[in-house]
């Protein structure tokens, strides 16, 4: 994941921005949008911002899974 790539242009939140606030906690797109401000624009990256949480959750899934093995 490129962390500096925008997620959100209305409010410059960048991908690494959603993933902080993933890791930190924030599990659905209202906690990421409370927590970022991404999304409350326009509203056009919510359903990719729904994605990308998704994504970033799946990721720390393997992650944890790894761990455990
Ligand atoms: S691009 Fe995110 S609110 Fe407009």
């Amino acid at each position: 994941m490129n962390r500096r790539k925008e997620a959100c242009h209305c409010r410059n939140v960048t991908y690494g921005m959603i993933e902080d606030a993933v890791r930190g906690g924030a599990d659905t797109l209202q906690a990421v949008m409370d927590a970022t401000g991404a999304g409350r624009g326009c509203g056009k990256c919510r359903d990719f911002l729904e994605y990308l949480i998704r994504d970033i959750r799946e990721e720390m899934e393997k992650e944890a899974n790894h761990a455990v093995q």
